[in-house]
């Protein structure tokens, strides 16, 4: 198979095995208050792992942009990415190990699809602990498919065990497939540790939901959720032995050994992953900043800011990178085109502000001696000069010194209080918390989105949300600070619906019909996809996979408690339900 053909014949084949396509949902979850990014393709679909039905049907199949900082450490090597694409299929109570294995097996090793050969496969299974057994089920199904003994591994759960997304939900064990992608001959036996070895797919099977006190509780519904790394099997596909020298990276290494006066390939690699997801990010009107995703956008800039300087780049060069991955992006990513300007503005600015003070901080490290950078020297570096803990590391270790991480997170709670209760919350549980109080502010997100429109107009689109059980937090495109009166007549629209027992209901429906409804929400969606329409009464009608409560007289009343701006022309509201 050409590589330039993976994700279309990754569709086709499981629509032939009766899945529907779904679009994919934004790096920044739009209606998903638990995590800072999607970093998989199963965030967006936890409600329905956990049982609710999907109007598309049980058996799914998309592709989907992913960012995950987690591994950032290991950026740099032959096959790891900060931002990334997961082609995955799901099964909601459908097909379980046997199917969703054999149509593993088949992609991965049909002419007419990936044609690998099964000499270079090698699988892993969970090898069962206090809370579950060993996934004996599935070993015997790639067993009967030709893998042999020595090829399957059986690991724990650091290894095969997948989920919760957050700390509590849907979560199981799972068979990851790899491919041997050295040079060297394929070893007899199967061992991941083996750099050789390339983690491709991951099969997971979500039989188990982790609750708050950390018991795994059989689920009621059997769901299978797969990922498959595109970009890695992309460079697989196209014979190379690393991700960078696959044509996904080659036009972006070439622009920065262009400016570049000598080569480094780790800080190459570092550069062309920290700019691209810094890309993608910017795409979604991410601005950087302090705080959440804002402070991840921040730090991919300055990481790659900073080897940018070890590759002797002397000029502002980050809006220069960004441009070749617009240009060479856009035609499968067209939201980079349309917000080109942004990205660039953006990312020179971040450039130039980071300028002002790299100099002086390198000056102070410089001066720093010992074996250990301590936590106030390693906090100093952030606070005043913009320094992100992974650079001050990096810089470290060049220097054979460690940092006193404890330290510096010490520093960190004491005088970043801000920072703290802004990731309060972050990872908690969320759409997969569906609490009855995280239920009511979901209902109130949606009346206060209304409102805010019918009080300042059509432009203010929302940027994203945030709900725990205590309160819900709400952006949107808006580029001034609301006044006084205008915070409480949204109040006042909202509590009005409250009061007035407003019904909630809930219909199903295809986009396009959903959109001439005026229903508000991302119409990303594929034509014709079938979509749930969530109305309150006659004064809000929003696309949505919920829940909901289901009447507006269950929320108490409403109050808007803090309004802030959150970086270029994005405003961001608290608000409570009292009573
Ligand atoms: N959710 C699984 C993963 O990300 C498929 O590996």
């Amino acid at each position: 198979m050409k590589s330039k053909n993976l994700k279309k014949k990754y569709i086709e084949f499981f629509i032939n095995n009766g899945h529907k396509e779904i679009v994919d949902s934004p790096l920044i979850p739009y209606n998903d208050p638990t995590v800072l990014f999607t970093t998989a393709g199963m965030h967006p679909l936890v409600p329905f792992l956990l049982g609710q039905p999907n109007p598309s049907g049980k058996k799914l199949v998309n592709i989907q942009k992913c960012l995950r900082t987690g591994d950032i450490e290991e950026v740099g090597d032959e096959f790891h990415l900060t931002f990334f694409n997961m082609l995955g299929n799901w099964s909601f109570g459908d097909y379980w190990k046997k199917e969703a294995i054999e149509m593993s097996f088949e992609f991965l090793t049909s002419k007419k699809y990936l044609g690998f050969p099964i000499e270079k496969l090698g699988v892993s299974v969970f090898g069962g602990d206090k809370d579950a057994p060993a996934d004996e089920e599935s070993e015997k199904i790639w067993e009967s498919l030709g893998i042999s003994s020595e090829r399957i591994a059986r690991l724990g759960k650091k290894d095969n065990w997948w989920g919760p997304a957050g700390k509590t939900g849907p979560c199981g064990p799972d068979s990851e497939m790899f491919y041997w992608s050295s040079p060297e001959d394929v070893p007899e036996k199967f061992d991941p540790s083996n750099s050789g070895w390339v983690e491709i797919w991951n099969d997971v099977f979500m039989e188990y939901d982790k609750d708050s006190s950390g018991k795994y509780k059989p689920l009621k519904q059997k769901n299978v959720d797969t990922g498959m790394g595109y970009e890695r099997v992309f460079s697989i596909l196209e014979g190379v032995e690393n991700i960078y020298e696959s044509s996904l990276f080659t036009p972006i290494i070439e622009k920065i050994l262009e400016l570049s006066s000598s080569e480094d390939e780790k800080s190459l690699r570092i550069i062309a992953d920290h700019l691209r997801s810094a890309t993608f990010l910017l795409a979604e009107k991410i601005a950087p900043s302090n705080i959440e995703q804002g402070y991840v956008l921040r730090k991919l800039i300055r990481l790659a800011i900073r080897r940018g300087k070890l590759l002797g780049i002397e000029d502002r060069f980050v809006s220069k990178i960004a441009k070749t991955i617009i240009d060479n992006y856009s035609e499968e990513y067209s939201h980079l085109k349309k917000n080109s300007l942004f990205i660039i503005t953006e990312i020179d600015k971040e450039e130039r502000k980071f300028e002002r003070t790299l100099k002086k901080g390198m000056s102070v490290f410089g001066k720093i001696s010992g074996e250990k950078v301590s936590g106030t020297e390693a906090f100093l570096l952030f606070q005043s000069y913009g320094f992100p803990i992974e650079m001050t590391q990096e810089l470290a270790s060049e220097k054979g010194m460690k940092v006193d991480l404890k330290g510096y997170k010490s520093e960190f709670i004491t005088h970043q209080k801000l920072s703290r209760t802004a990731t309060k919350g972050k990872f908690a549980s969320g759409l997969a918390d569906q609490s009855e109080e995280t239920i009511k502010l979901h209902t109130a997100a949606h009346l206060l989105h209304s409102a805010l429109i019918k009080v300042l107009g059509d432009d203010c689109k929302q940027k994203g949300s945030n709900i725990n059980p205590e309160r819900l937090r709400f952006d949107f495109s808006f580029d001034r600070k609301l006044e006084e009166n205008e915070v409480r007549k949204v109040e006042d629209m909202v509590n009005k619906q409250i009061k007035d027992k407003v019904k909630v209901s809930k219909e199903e429906m295809n986009v396009d019909k959903a959109k001439k409804s005026g229903a508000l929400g991302e119409f990303s969606h594929k034509y014709g996809e079938t979509v749930f329409v969530y109305s309150i009464g006659k004064f809000s009608k929003e696309i949505c996979s919920g829940p909901h409560v289901s009447n507006a007289s269950k929320l108490g009343t409403f109050k808007i408690v803090k309004q802030k701006s959150v970086g270029a022309g994005v405003r961001r509201i608290k608000a409570i339900l009292e009573g």
